[in-house]
C-alpha cells in the first residue's frame, strides 16, 4: 500500500512530484505529503490535491521526496502523513511497508530520549538513520545499517539536510524502480509514477540501495556492495494511464476489453497447430506438463479467477488442481513437496499473502508459477516462470481488465498443457478460433452499455443482491457480487445455483433481485430450474443468458445477452456484462467508482 516518488534534476521538484502522486494515488489515498530539499516538509490529509492546495507558493527546489498513504499504522492524519522527519529535522523518509518491530525499536529510542510525533511504525526509520549518523555513519551508512536493524518489509526513499543533492532509496517487498532521464532521476513505488518523463527504467530488487544525484546513480547491496545492473525499456505509455476521455478509469477498463483480450493472447496462438506458445514457460514445460498437482493461489478477483483456472486446469491439461485463497494458505498446514506446482495469481504483483504464498513455495523447492499483470513486480520476479497478462496498467481499485485477463491467460495456459497432454490439434484449433473470436464477440457485449445502464438504474435503490451460477459460470458470480460490493458498497452474495436451496432462498422476496448467469451451456436447464424456483417466491431475476434463448425471456424480469460460443469461454464473456452492470449501479448511487472507500489497489499488507 501507499506510493512513493522522489525526484532530482534541474527542474521544481514540486510539480515531478505532486504528478507522479497523482498518478500513484490508487496505492492509497488518505493523506499525503512530501519534502523539498532546501525547502519544507508540507503533509495533509486527504488526497493529493489536499496537499496540494496546502503548500506554499514558489517552491522551487529541485530535489524532494513524496508520499500517498493508505493507513496501516496511526489513523490517517497530518501527523501520520509521510515524509517522517528525525528529532533534529535533517532526516526526512518516505515508507511503504510495515516494520514488524517498530514498537521495540521506538521503545529503546525513547528511553534514550527521543521523542516521537506520530503513531506511525515508519518514524522509527528517521530516528534510527539520524542515530547512525551521530555514531559516526555516512549517510550510506546509516541507512544500510538502519535496514540491517528493521525487521518487515519496505520500499523507502530518504534524503538528509546535510547532503541535499541525494536521495536514497531500498527496497525489501515493497517495489522501487527507478527511473532514468536527462540529467535527471525519479524513484517511483511503479512506473506509472514516471513513464511521462522517461522510459529508461531500473528495477531495484529486494536487499539493493540506490543513490541518486542530479548527476548520477548508483546501485549497490545492503551489504554496500555496488551492483552493475541493466536499464530496461518500459512500453507502457502516458495515454495508457490516462482516462482517454471516459468518465472513470473503471468504465475505460472495462471498455478496453477487446484490446485486453487481443493483447494477452497477441502471438501466443499457433492456428495451424491448435497449439499455444507461452515463452515464459518454456523452460519448465517438461516439470509443468508431467506435475501431478498444481495449486493455484490468489487473493480477491484473483482467487476467482483461479476458481476459473482450476476447471481449466482440470478439464483441458488434466491435471488435479486445487485453488486456495493465499491468505489463507499461508497459516495453514501445507502439504506441498517438490513436486507441486504452485501458481499464483497476481494483478499488481504485490500482494503480500500471495507472494507470501510463492516465497513458502521456493522454500519449499516447489516450482513457482506467476500470472502477473505489472511487470518486474515482486511476485514475477519471485516466480521460477510465469506468463505476464499484459493488459496494462490497471488504475480502478476494483479490478476489471486484469480479471478478464487472467481468465484467457489462465485458458491459455491450460491449453498449453493439454496440448502436450491428451489435446489434439483438431481440439486445439477450435479452443484457439473461439479464444481469437473473442475481441469481436466482446465488443458486441460491451454494444449493451446503454440497456446495462438502464437495468441498473432499476435496480439501483435494492439494498442486497443475489449473485448465481454453476460450473464455469459459479466463480463469475462470485466475482460479479464482489464487484458490486466494492463499487455500490450494495451487500451481494455470489453462490453456486444449485446451492441455493440449501439457505440463501429463504431471503428471496420481491425485492432481492438474483442476477442469473444462465448461458446455454451443460448445466442450463438446471440452472433454468433454480430462476423457476426464485421466480415462484417473487424474486426478481436478471438474466445472463445466450443471444436467441427465448425461454429465459419469458421468465426473467431483464434479459442481458453474450454471443454464442464454447462453454469455457462463456465466463469472459458474461464477466464485462457484470462489471458494467456494478459501474452503473455504483455511479448511479454517487460513489466515486475509481476509487471506493476504504479498499487500495494493491494490498502489500497481510
Ligand atoms: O493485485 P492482486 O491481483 O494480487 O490483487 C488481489 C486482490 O486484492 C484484488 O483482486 C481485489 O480483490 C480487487 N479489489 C478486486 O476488484
Amino acid at each position: 500500500m501507499c506510493g512513493i516518488v522522489g525526484y532530482i534534476g534541474k527542474k521544481p521538484a514540486v510539480e515531478m512530484l505532486i504528478n507522479g502522486l497523482k498518478a500513484l494515488e490508487y496505492r492509497g489515498y488518505d493523506s499525503a505529503g512530501l519534502y523539498i530539499s532546501g525547502e519544507q516538509c508540507v503533509r495533509s490529509i486527504g488526497g493529493v490535491d489536499n496537499l496540494y492546495k496546502k503548500l506554499p507558493k514558489g517552491i522551487s527546489g529541485t530535489a524532494g521526496i513524496a508520499h500517498t498513504r493508505w493507513a496501516t499504522h496511526g489513523k490517517p492524519s497530518e501527523e501520520n502523513a509521510h515524509p517522517h522527519s528525525s528529532p533534529s529535522g535533517s532526516i526526512f523518509v518516505v515508507h511503504n511497508g510495515i516494520v514488524e518491530n517498530y514498537i521495540d525499536l521506538k521503545n529503546a529510542l525513547e528511553e534514550q530520549g527521543s521523542v516521537f510525533s506520530s503513531k506511525t511504525d515508519s518514524e522509527v526509520i528517521a530516528h534510527l538513520i539520524e542515530k547512525q549518523i551521530k555514531d559516526g555513519d555516512t549517510f550510506e551508512e546509516s541507512v544500510v545499517n538502519t535496514l540491517k536493524i528493521i525487521k518487515g518489509s519496505y520500499g523507502i526513499a530518504v534524503m538528509n539536510t546535510q547532503e541535499p543533492e541525494k536521495i536514497i532509496a531500498a527496497q525489501n517487498g515493497s517495489p522501487i524502480v527507478l527511473g532514468i532521464g536527462n540529467d535527471e532521476y525519479f524513484i517511483a513505488s511503479d512506473v506509472s509514477a514516471i513513464v511521462k518523463h522517461t522510459k529508461t527504467v531500473l528495477y531495484v530488487k529486494d536487499g539493493e540501495c540506490v543513490v541518486i544525484t542530479p548527476t548520477s546513480h548508483n546501485i549497490f547491496t545492503i551489504n554496500l556492495k555496488p551492483l552493475n545492473r541493466k536499464t530496461e525499456e518500459v512500453v507502457w505509455n502516458t495515454e495508457q494511464v490516462k482516462k482517454g476521455g471516459y468518465k472513470h478509469f473503471m468504465l475505460k477498463e472495462i471498455m478496453e476489453a477487446p484490446e485486453v483480450l487481443k493483447n494477452s493472447a497477441r502471438g501466443r496462438t499457433l492456428r495451424e497447430t491448435g497449439d499455444v506458445k507461452l515463452g515464459g514457460l518454456e523452460e519448465i514445460a517438461d516439470k509443468l506438463t508431467h506435475t501431478k498437482r498444481i495449486v493455484i493461489v490468489g487473493c480477491g478477483s484473483a482467487y476467482y479467477a483461479g476458481m476459473l483456472g482450476k476447471q481449466y486446469f482440470e478439464e483441458i491439461a488434466g491435471i488435479p488442481t486445487e485453488v486456495e485463497i493465499a491468505s489463507e494458505y499461508r497459516y495453514r498446514t501445507i502439504l506441498q513437496n517438490k513436486g507441486t506446482v504452485v501458481l499464483a495469481i497476481s494483478q499488481s504483483g504485490e500482494t503480500a499473502d500471495t507472494l507470501s504464498c510463492i516465497n513458502e513455495a521456493n522454500n519449499k523447492g516447489c516450482l513457482t508459477i506467476g500470472v502477473v499483470n505489472v511487470v518486474g513486480s515482486s511476485i514475477a520476479r519471485a516466480v521460477d516462470a510465469g506468463v505476464y497478462n499484459h493488459a496494462g496498467p490497471e488504475i480502478g481499485v476494483a479490478s476489471t481488465k486484469a480479471f478478464l485477463s487472467q481468465l484467457e491467460v489462465l485458458l491459455l495456459i491450460a491449453l498449453y498443457i493439454g496440448r502436450k497432454k491428451n489435446i489434439s490439434s483438431s481440439e486445439g484449433k477450435i479452443i484457439i478460433d473461439e479464444i481469437n473470436k473473442l475481441p469481436q464477440k466482446i465488443t458486441r457485449v460491451l454494444a449493451q452499455n446503454k440497456k446495462i445502464e438502464r437495468i441498473a438504474k432499476k435496480y439501483a435503490h435494492s439494498k442486497n443482491f443475489l449473485y448465481i451460477g454453476r460450473k464455469y459460470s459459479y466463480p463469475i458470480a462470485l466475482e460479479g457480487a464482489l464487484k458490486l460490493k466494492e463499487v455500490s458498497y450494495i451487500h451481494a452474495e455470489g453462490y453456486g445455483a444449485g446451492e441455493m436451496k440449501h439457505g440463501p432462498i429463504a431471503m428471496i422476496d420481491e425485492s432481492f433481485p438474483t442476477i442469473a448467469l444462465i448461458p446455454s451451456d451443460s448445466v442450463y436447464e438446471k440452472t433454468f430450474s433454480n430462476i423457476e424456483e426464485i421466480r415462484a417466491r417473487d424474486g426478481k431475476v436478471i438474466a445472463i443468458a445466450t443471444q436467441g434463448d427465448k425461454k429465459i425471456s419469458a421468465i426473467a424480469n431483464d434479459v442481458l445477452e453474450i454471443p454464442q460460443s464454447l462453454e469455457l469461454i462463456h465466463p469472459i464473456l458474461t464477466t464485462v456484462l457484470l462489471q458494467l452492470f456494478a459501474y452503473h449501479i455504483g455511479v448511479h448511487r454517487g460513489h466515486n467508482v475509481d476509487r471506493p472507500r476504504n479498499l487500495a489497489k494493491s494490498v502489500t499488507v497481510e
